[in-house]
């Protein structure tokens, strides 16, 4: 079999296994200490052939309850935002950093995204989608390996290996940061116009 720590980083084309694979992996995962504590595994949800990928943080209460990722406020106004961009949640692939929840929804610590992170790149491969979407500081550093900031990098666009990638403010942000509203929304509706953009050259 082969074990999703042999596949490479993001840029690589090596083995491609299914998400249903991946899963299957992920959910024997102890690989760090949230294994512990968690209800669910949020493995993430979807369409698997989505050409739009959107990355979270980490699963909070409902999620590790439920086992979906956004499925508490910030998975709602999500919803919203995607309105934005044309698109419902059944047409793109949602998934975390994290699979599991951190303790009292605390932010994420880097053994933990180190041990979680070879699930992710492979659901990425698996999915194979024309743009990542990057929601808040930890999944853009994640798959941009960069120290720079959501602010100053969200509504640009930018590569991970052969992925497009658009950074954006995390939506739990706007909840508790209303500002954060307006550039959000603008945001999803330059990603729409760029997605209808690249089916006009498709088509
Ligand atoms: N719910 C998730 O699944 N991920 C987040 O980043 C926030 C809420």
């Amino acid at each position: 079999m082969v074990k999703i720590k042999d596949l490479g980083g993001l840029g690589e084309e090596r083995h491609v296994l299914s998400l249903e694979e991946i899963r299957a992996q992920t959910e024997q995962c102890r690989k760090c200490p949230l294994c512990d504590g968690r209800t669910k595994i949020v493995f993430g949800s979807g369409n698997p052939d989505a050409k739009v990928f959107i990355i979270g943080e980490a699963p909070g209460k409902n999620e590790d309850q439920q086992g979906m990722p956004f499925v508490g406020a910030a998975g709602k106004y999500l919803s919203e935002l995607l309105g934005y961009a044309g698109l419902t949640r059944d047409e793109v692939y949602i998934a975390n950093v994290l699979k599991c929840r951190p303790p009292s929804n605390r932010d994420p610590k880097a053994d933990e995204i180190l041990a979680c992170a070879d699930y992710l790149r492979a659901q990425v491969r698996a999915v194979n989608p024309n743009i990542i979407v990057t929601l808040g500081n930890f999944a853009t550093k994640f798959i941009l390996k960069t120290d720079e900031g959501i602010t100053s990098l969200r509504g640009t666009v930018q590569f991970a290996g052969r992925f497009m990638v658009f950074p954006v403010f995390h939506p739990a942000a706007a909840i508790y940061d209303r500002s954060k509203r307006e550039v959000l929304a603008q945001d999803f509706a330059l990603l729409g116009e760029m997605l209808k953009q690249r089916s006009d050259a498709d088509a």
